[in-house]
Formats: C-alpha cells, structure tokens, sequence
C-alpha cells in the first residue's frame, strides 16, 4: 500500500526512483519536527546560515503563509470540530506542497518548520479519544495522496516538561499539567510515528544547544550531499 503501512518491495523501490529522478535537480526537501520548544526554529536558524553560502535555500513552515493558513490559525483560536481542525491542517499542506515541489524541483534545499508529522501527532491524541481507535491510520490516509515524504525529517526529541521549562510560559497550575500531559503524548505519537516513516532521524534535544546543532547539520549535510533523494 504505502511506506507507512507496508508497501509491497518492488513498488516501493519504483516509487522511490520516482522520488529520485524528480529530485535529480539537486533539490532537498528537510523537515524539522519536535513538540512546542523543541528548538526547531533556532535549530533551522542555524541550518540555514550553514547552508546558504553553498545552497539556494527556502525556508518554510506549517501551518503557512497563504490564506489557507490564515484559515488554521482562526481555527486554532475558535471551537471548532478537531477533525475540521485536522482537515484544515491537510487543506493548507495540500497546496503548500505544490509549493514546496516547485522549489525543490527548481532545486532548492526547502527547510520546513513543521509537515504531516505535526497533524499526525498532534492531532492524533485527540482524535484517538474521539474516534476510540488509532487515528493515525485515518490521518495518513488524508495525508498521503497530498504529501511528498521528505528526503530527511529531523524529529527534536525532549520530555514535555523539559521543553515547557523552555518556553517558560506562565500559566495556572491545572491547565500547566493538562497542557504538559498532552504534549507529552504528542511527544509518544512523534516517537511511534519516528519507527514508522523512514525519513525520520531522531536527535535527542535534551543535550546542549551546541550538540544539537552539531549532530543535525551532519544529517542535513549528507542529506543534501547524496546523490539519491534521501538518506
Ligand atoms: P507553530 O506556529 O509551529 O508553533 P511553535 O512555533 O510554537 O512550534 O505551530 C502552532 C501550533 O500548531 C503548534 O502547537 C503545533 C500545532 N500544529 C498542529 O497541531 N498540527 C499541525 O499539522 C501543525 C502544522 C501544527
């Protein structure tokens, strides 16, 4: 079916040519997944000032700038359904995608804040109550036919309570601990979905910023030095 849910060899194989020839540009599409305060953005900061000089590099992120995004963020602040929610976040991948493929055709190294990944984990916590089964499977399946899987997804990986250490926001104790369940389980999702997509590559962000950085940029750099589309 999928690389998700096992894919029969020889269609896999042909599916990654496929994969490989349209990426024959020189172009790369990377990914940086983490909970909130993983240190995505000063992570991809630093990706792209290592890059640039050698690189012609995009940056992007999720949920995006179009007006389909301006469409999640309202949905964010409003009650709204969780699976119109998660259909949202799909909408605005769907034609960000069309974006990202152009630019990596015209080969560009696309750095994106943010993919499938997040609807996966994210919403897959809350909607796994709701639909009282694994939703992943219904996530990927909206996700799949409009996703183009990353050549390398650099997942940041750190305890909940860490990152909310982090970002030091302040809130009330009650809804701190709700908040801090959650994105502990968004952080279980992301580790269960890490064993299923191999573009993935856990980092463990618990260690200096300098390691981090340290053991992303090797990745990104024989991402974006290999002659085949991914790793
Ligand atoms: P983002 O702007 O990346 O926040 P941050 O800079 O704190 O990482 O994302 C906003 C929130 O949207 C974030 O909490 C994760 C969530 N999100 C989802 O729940 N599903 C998705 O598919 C995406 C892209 C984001």
């Amino acid at each position: 079916m999928n690389r998700m849910s096992g894919t029969s060899g020889t269609e896999e194989q042909t599916l990654q040519r496929i994969e490989t020839l349209s990426r024959s540009s020189g172009g790369r599409f990377i990914v940086f997944e983490g909970i909130d305060g993983a240190g995505k953005s000063t992570l991809m900061a630093d990706v792209e000032a290592e890059l640039s000089p050698s690189h012609d590099v995009v940056t992007t992120a999720e949920p995006s700038d179009s007006w389909i995004g301006d469409c999640v963020r309202q949905a964010n602040r409003s009650d709204v359904s969780p699976f119109t929610e998660a259909m949202l976040f799909v909408a605005d991948r769907t034609e960000h995608t069309r974006r990202i493929r152009e630019w990596v055709d015209r080969g560009k190294v696309v750095l994106c804040d943010r993919y499938y990944g997040s609807t996966m984990a994210y919403q897959s916590v809350v909607l796994d109550r709701m639909m009282g089964a694994d939703s992943m499977d219904w996530l990927w399946s909206l996700n799949e036919p409009v996703v183009t899987i990353p050549d390398l997804t650099v997942l940041l990986d750190l305890p909940a309570k860490t990152s909310l250490e982090r970002v030091n926001r302040t809130r009330e104790t009650v809804s701190k601990f709700e908040r801090l369940g959650y994105l502990e389980e968004v952080r279980n999702a992301y580790l269960h979905l890490a064993k299923r997509d191999r573009s993935y590559v856990l980092v463990d962000a618990t260690r200096p910023q300098r390691s981090v950085r340290r053991e992303a940029l090797t990745l990104v750099q024989a991402c974006v030095c290999s002659v085949r589309g991914g790793i």
